[in-house]
């Protein structure tokens, strides 16, 4: 381990007590692990601020909903949202497509409409655009990829119909083979066709920042629980315009600024708050703005170790006979592989009785892994609390399983 990269990881180990079961966590991109001060922050909300936001006048509730709001704020600054109130909360990335794709993009769609997704989207990102598409006659159509496993842009603006092309739904990190796309070329590219882009940004958000607002980008989705925070909570950004003309899918308390007795047509609250009914997890949100503060304060150097962790992860299975990568060459944080003659999930079993976790099988991306890599894969992805003997593990545990359960 070099110098710079043993001090981030000594450093940040610091913060999780999970350390102490001996696990090495490879499966980050799945899911991070937390760190104390997230814990902190969400235990010492639910001690002593408990209460609804943004209703009762007692003390409390006036200190949630600042907590509440204040996690806004923070996330706001960390992606580079033009404004707070382009922020709005949601159970996950899953929710916030559904949002965006129930309350923006269903009722805008007519019959003949083209809407196109990545061959490297995550189901959140492509089951719900299937179905839109379905319903409202329009046509899913997918943007293939280059070698480098990224969009191919060219391709997409050759095939998409002007005036006919509605949305682009387009990953920044694939979550199968790391490879990145630039969310300024995609909104570039999107725009050019006369269709907006939302950004599924769940593998990007933990490893560096999004700049939503000067990517051009008009919606973009991520979870709390990727980037350090909680689960149970994620965000959808999007642009003013774009919030202001998408409709509450889910209606209730506190989403509304006034509701007749006679039924006649209720008026909103303003965005974001209109489509946040219902009392939310106030606690994630604030353990969500904790982990946006500890990502802010991530030791310098801290993505470049996860970088070198996973390069030599990268280069380490790669040796071990019968393995073929299946992740970009490049790919930041994520290493995923094939053993020939062995499923994955054997490998996933056999690391896990050396105590190490990685993800195995469609990822939840079937599109890609059926298209490009025939069948499942194996996933070890990394976070700055990884070490390189937890890649060592890694490589030994692959090289054993291929032995027992090989040709
Ligand atoms: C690229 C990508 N998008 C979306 C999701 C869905 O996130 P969640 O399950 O937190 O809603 C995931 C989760 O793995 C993902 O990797």
């Amino acid at each position: 381990m070099s110098e710079a990269g043993a001090r981030v990881a000594e450093v940040v180990r610091r913060d999780f007590s999970f350390l102490e079961r001996g696990v090495a966590w490879l499966d980050n991109a799945a899911t991070t692990q937390r760190p104390e001060p997230v814990l902190a922050a969400m235990d010492e909300f639910s001690r002593f601020h408990n209460a609804n936001v943004r209703r009762g006048v007692h003390r409390m509730a006036a200190e949630a909903t600042a907590a509440y709001e204040g996690a806004r704020a923070e996330v706001a600054r960390w992606i580079g949202a033009a404004a707070p109130g382009e922020v709005v909360f949601t159970p996950g990335a899953t929710g916030a497509v559904h949002l965006a794709v129930e309350g923006l993009v269903r009722p805008g769609l007519k019959a003949g409409d083209e809407v196109w997704a990545t061959l490297a989207e995550h189901h959140s990102n492509y089951l719900p655009w299937v179905r839109a598409a379905r319903e409202a006659g329009a046509v899913l159509r997918v943007v293939p990829l280059r070698a480098d496993g990224r969009a191919d842009l060219e391709a997409f603006r050759a095939m998409a119909a002007p005036g006919r092309a509605r949305w682009l739904a387009a990953t920044w990190v694939s979550n199968v083979t790391g490879a990145e796309n630039n969310p300024a070329e995609l909104a570039e590219a999107a725009h050019s066709v006369g269709a907006r882009v939302l950004l599924d940004a769940t593998q990007g958000v933990a490893h560096g920042r999004l700049d939503a607002a000067a990517s051009g980008c008009d919606l973009a989705v991520f979870s709390g629980h990727k980037m350090y925070g909680p689960t149970g909570v994620g965000v959808l950004w999007g642009r003013r315009e774009c919030l202001e003309a998408m409709e509450p899918v889910v209606l209730g308390g506190e989403m509304v600024e006034r509701v007749g007795g006679d039924g006649e047509e209720p008026v909103w609250a303003e965005v974001p708050w209109r489509f946040e009914a219902g009392t939310p997890n106030v606690a994630g949100v604030v353990g969500l703005g904790a982990a946006v503060r500890w990502l802010r304060g991530l030791p310098e150097g801290a993505e470049a170790w996860v970088r070198r962790l996973a390069a030599a992860a990268r280069g380490g299975v790669k040796g071990v006979d019968g393995v073929r990568l299946r992740s970009a060459e490049d790919a930041g944080a994520i290493v995923s592989f094939t053993v020939e003659g062995v499923h994955p999930h054997d490998v996933a079993q056999a690391l896990d009785e050396r105590n190490v976790a990685v993800r195995a099988g469609w990822l939840c991306a079937e599109p890609l892994l059926r298209k490009v890599v025939g069948g499942p894969v194996v996933r070890a992805s990394f976070a700055p609390y990884n070490t390189m003997d937890e890649v060592e593990a890694l490589v030994e545990g692959v090289r054993a399983a291929r032995e027992v359960f090989g040709p």
